[in-house]
């Protein structure tokens, strides 16, 4: 016999904690680079319209399932089915959120590293030092282990907490504890000389850079931001209450998500543009661009420049952590109710062997050429593999489910609340969902392999 149902115990935790598993690091090391790169302002509207018209609608979808269902993302699309095949895009789901969580843990261990480098004052030096100081760490087979090994167990403790005790609670202090840093980090970047420089380039609207590829990268990253596919939204939704109006909760969670993509380009660009260093995306920018970046720009001030590295890291790893709590839920819930064990034998299963699959990961980067496929690391694989085919493939199949399968009287009912003003938009969500967004979703599919 399953114990009662958990959820959320306020509005606030249960909007914060699913904010917290849609902020990660693709809102601070790939958001803002893809901003400055591809028209600033233009990029920025193209995003924001994506994020409206396709991640809230897929947002709201997956909502619909976990809510009704209750359950782990599994058993919810199983429930809204009756059992039949689509319970294998729940399972996708899972499998999805489990994969990601090993890799996700590697990079977010990576952030924890830098906490304690940034006080140990081991990032001072020149540029190429910086640079072979992320090479070695990342490629060293012990210490990233014992950082992986470190945030997964910090991840664990929350997890065995509950979902109040631990996720919401765990969210609650977080969340206004990221923004704080966020702030005080974007108000030094944007104060340094030559500020202006980068915010005109994060800004500054450039149309003529429109072009087919940056609508579907945009429509990628708001994806990929939003935490869609991903198992994460449909799990914590399985935690919100009947009252839950899902249609405002997906504005509320992509406006804080969006936000905090835009502040951290106004933490990035100003502060890189001060001392001429062009930017990019990914885990060079942030373990080896940035730190060269903080270096000079406050080389007149070393104490102000430890402080920013200090808490830039540091709100890294809060943005990491919140997201790690989010797939790591996926699958404790998927194993204690698929299981029948208790919240905290799943919760030991996932973190177990998501240890060894990313210890898997890590060694892969480093002198283990066995853990290859082809020409990629296992770390890329597993990227590859979870952000380039399961998530479209995923969010492909939820939308075409929820829009044409599911009896569309149980779709209206979850979404217009009983009366609530979101029941005027149940049309154009239906729209949405039915035609646009499965369109959308397999353009982008296609597009990343060439094919359109
Ligand atoms: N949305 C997260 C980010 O922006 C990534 C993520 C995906 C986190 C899936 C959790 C689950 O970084």
């Amino acid at each position: 016999m399953l114990e009662e149902r958990a959820s959320f115990g306020s509005k606030l935790g249960m909007i914060l904690a699913t904010a917290g598993g849609a902020v990660g690091l693709g809102n601070v090391w790939r958001f803002p680079y893809m901003a400055g790169q591809n028209g600033g302002a233009a990029f920025i509207l193209i995003y924001i319209g994506c994020v409206l018209l396709l991640g809230i609608p897929c947002m709201v979808s997956e909502f619909i399932i976990g809510r009704h269902g209750a359950s782990n993302t599994y058993r919810a699309y199983s429930k809204m089915s009756h059992g039949n095949a689509w319970k294998f895009v729940g399972l996708l789901g899972v499998l999805t959120g489990y994969l990601i969580t090993g890799y996700y843990a590697v990079v977010s261990g990576w952030c924890l590293q830098y906490i304690y480098a940034s006080v140990a004052g081991q990032l001072h030096g020149d540029p190429s030092f910086v640079k072979s100081y992320f090479q070695s760490f990342s490629t060293d087979p012990i210490r990233p282990i014992i950082w992986l090994v470190a945030i997964l167990l910090i991840t664990h403790f929350v997890i065995i907490h509950g979902v109040r005790g631990g996720i919401e609670r765990a969210s609650k202090l977080l969340m206004p504890t990221l923004f704080v840093l966020l702030l005080v980090i974007v108000v030094a970047s944007c104060m340094l000389p030559g500020a202006d420089k980068g915010i005109d380039f994060l800004f500054k609207p450039d149309f003529g850079k429109v072009d087919r590829g940056l609508f579907l990268g945009a429509l990628g990253q708001s994806f990929y931001s939003l935490s869609i596919a991903m198992g994460c939204i449909c799990t914590y939704a399985s935690y919100y209450t009947r009252q839950t109006n899902l249609l405002q909760s997906a504005v509320q969670i992509s406006v804080i998500d969006s936000l905090v993509a835009i502040l951290a380009g106004l933490m990035i660009f100003p502060a890189a543009f001060s001392v001429g260093v062009n930017p990019d995306s990914g885990p060079s920018l942030i373990f080896i661009t940035l730190p060269n970046v903080f270096n000079q720009a406050f080389a007149s001030m070393p104490i102000l420049g430890w402080v920013i590295s200090l808490l830039f890291y540091a709100l890294l790893s809060l943005a990491a952590l919140t997201s790690l709590m989010s797939l790591h839920e996926v699958s404790t819930a998927f194993f204690y109710e698929e299981l029948h064990i208790t919240r905290d034998k799943g919760a030991v299963i996932v973190t177990v062997t998501t240890i060894i699959i990313g210890a898997f990961c890590s060694l892969s980067l480093g002198q283990f050429d066995g853990l290859r496929i082809g020409d990629k690391s296992l770390f890329d694989v597993f990227d590859f593999v979870t952000g380039q085919i399961f998530l479209p493939l995923g969010g492909f199949l939820t939308c075409l489910f929820l829009g044409w399968f599911v009896p569309k009287r149980l779709v209206k009912d979850e979404f217009t609340n009983w009366g609530t003003v979101s029941g005027r938009f149940f049309g154009v969500f239906l729209f949405l969902v039915r035609f646009v967004c499965p369109l959308a979703i397999l353009s982008i599919f296609l597009h990343q392999f060439n094919v359109i």
